[in-house]
């Protein structure tokens, strides 16, 4: 699914960038130019990157245990 129209970028993307890294819109920014033309995605690439996140505790959580 396509998060930014403007820069075409997509929730894998997004997901694979936090997967290397990235841990805010400012890194996503940087790395893919997500959110820095019109900015209407902002607030939809911020709620990717707190789902990815989370997913990656979870994900911690259930090797630990
Ligand atoms: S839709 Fe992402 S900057 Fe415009």
């Amino acid at each position: 699914m396509f998060v930014c129209i403007c820069n075409a970028i997509t929730d894998r993307q997004i997901q694979e960038t936090v997967a290397a890294g990235a841990s805010t819109l400012g890194d996503l920014q940087a790395q893919l130019g997500v959110a820095t033309c019109c900015g209407c995605c902002s607030d939809l690439a911020s709620s990717f990157l707190n789902s990815t996140s989370q997913n990656q505790i979870t994900a911690g959580i259930n090797v630990q245990s």
